[in-house]
């Protein structure tokens, strides 16, 4: 069974996808995370991240990278909604997530295009969404207990900005894939939004 997870940044889609990989026995791969590498090592190749060659050589990526805490502030995030635009880089990242969403036993994906373009054939698909507002606010609480305060009016500004790059490229946009499930979380808690999720998968398998 492949669970194919997407939606926009702070919706509530990796909590839930790891919630489902547990619930349900399946590996878990964030496959935002190979995209904020790619950002990551453009940036310490010296490169600059609109240039496809320069975001296209980060690819080769040591996987020891993945574990850089670094890789979760939402300055790598800008740098990886940057990289993913190159269709090149969409490319060298495809066969790897591709034999995750492939794998004897099945797989939880979550991400931007799993149900579009990465495993167009999973079971499962489920849209996670939620009001800009509300996945603002959810960001600036997970700064804030991490000790940095970010004012509410940048954290919505760098949202708005990544929704845009991702919605609006031309190669595998976020989209919602015709037969997914739309999951909004404006108004769940993470307990609930897991409990809607699991019962989707349930009533779908
Ligand atoms: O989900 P996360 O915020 O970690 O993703 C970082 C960026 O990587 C996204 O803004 C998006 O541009 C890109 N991405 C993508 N396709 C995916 C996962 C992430 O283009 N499957």
């Amino acid at each position: 069974m492949i669970i194919a997870v997407d939606g926009p940044t702070a919706s509530g889609k990796g909590t839930i996808a790891k919630a489902l990989a547990a619930h349900f026995g399946l590996p878990h791969l964030d496959t935002g995370l190979l995209y904020r590498a790619v950002g990551w090592q453009t940036k310490l190749n010296g490169g600059d991240p609109d240039n496809a060659e320069d975001a296209l050589a980060a690819c080769g990526f040591h996987d020891s990278l993945l574990a850089n805490t670094e890789l979760r502030s939402e300055a790598v995030g800008g740098l990886a909604s940057k990289v993913s635009v190159h269709p090149q880089v969409r490319e060298a990242l495809f066969e790897r997530q591709r034999a995750f969403a492939t794998q004897a036993g099945g797989a939880v994906l979550d991400g931007r295009d799993i149900g579009t373009v990465i495993a167009p054939e999973a079971e499962v698909k489920l849209y996670v969404t939620a009001s800009t507002a509300a996945r603002a606010e959810r960001r600036f609480r997970e700064m804030r207990d991490l000790g940095r305060e970010v004012p509410l009016r940048d954290l919505v500004d760098q949202l708005e900005a990544r929704d845009e790059r991702d919605k609006g490229r031309k190669d595998a946009p976020l989209a919602i894939a015709k037969d997914a499930f739309v999951l909004d979380t404006t108004e769940l808690g993470k307990d609930d939004a897991i409990a809607q999720a699991i019962a989707v998968v349930v009533q779908v398998t």
